[in-house]
């Protein structure tokens, strides 16, 4: 079977250039992200928030909001149509998957927020506008989101390398214009 050439697009449609810039602040912010939670120093009882652990905090808070304004956008603009050629199983695996990061993307700032509320840390947008508790201080179910923050944090990050290795997959072996739908003024 043929597939479309990249340079063959009369009828191509891709992402509004709000989806594309949403998509990819949301890449750099992830990116930030991972960075802190990683080298933050470790966390035990009693521990204060201090620099690198506020900014995980803040970044997170910011993640929330973003993610909030691109539901909001995704639910009130579609998805261009799949590319013609595509197979049915194709378009069903990236629904599934982006419906998965959608959903992580929620479940794992939430949990991280919660176990930050049951250590008796105020989560903040960057010391300007505090947030409120998501859980009581102290209260086990708070504590124990930490642990499912952690575990799910890289089930996302490996939801993340599968959508990503798809996106190279369709850019550079099968050469179709899946990729081009999600680039900058292409
Ligand atoms: C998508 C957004 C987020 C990602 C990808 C993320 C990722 C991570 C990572 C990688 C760690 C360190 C794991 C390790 O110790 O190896 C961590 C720990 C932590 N994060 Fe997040 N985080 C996010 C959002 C948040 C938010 C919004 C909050 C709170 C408002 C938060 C609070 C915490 C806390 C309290 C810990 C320490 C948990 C513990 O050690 O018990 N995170 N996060
Ligand atoms: C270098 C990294 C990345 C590349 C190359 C990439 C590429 C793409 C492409 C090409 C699409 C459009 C797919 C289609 O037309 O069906 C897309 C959509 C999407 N991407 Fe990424 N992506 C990357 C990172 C991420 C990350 C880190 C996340 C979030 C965790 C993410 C979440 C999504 C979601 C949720 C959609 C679906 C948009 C919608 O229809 O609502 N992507 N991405």
């Amino acid at each position: 079977m043929r597939h479309n050439d990249l340079s063959s697009g009369a009828e191509f449609a891709g992402y509004t250039a709000v989806a594309v810039i949403l998509h990819w602040a949301m890449v750099l912010l992830l990116a930030a992200q991972y960075a802190i939670g990683w080298s933050m120093p470790e966390i035990r009882r009693g521990t204060q928030p201090e620099t690198l652990i506020n900014l995980h905090l803040s970044a997170g808070a910011l993640i929330l909001l973003l993610l909030a304004v691109r539901l909001a956008w995704r639910l009130t603009h579609s998805a261009p149509p799949p590319p013609a050629g595509l197979p049915g199983w194709q378009n069903r695996a990236s629904s599934l998957i982006h419906g998965v990061l959608y959903l992580l993307l929620v479940v794992v700032p939430v949990l991280g927020w919660m176990n930050a509320s049951a250590r008796g840390w105020t989560v903040t947008l960057f010391s300007l506008v505090p947030l409120p508790a998501l859980a009581a201080q102290g209260a086990p179910l708070g504590r124990s989101a930490g642990d499912v923050h952690v575990v799910l944090s890289y089930i996302l990050l490996a939801a993340v390398a599968v959508h990503v290795l798809a996106a190279l997959y369709h850019r550079f072996v099968l050469r179709d214009e899946v990729m081009r739908r999600m680039l900058p003024g292409l």
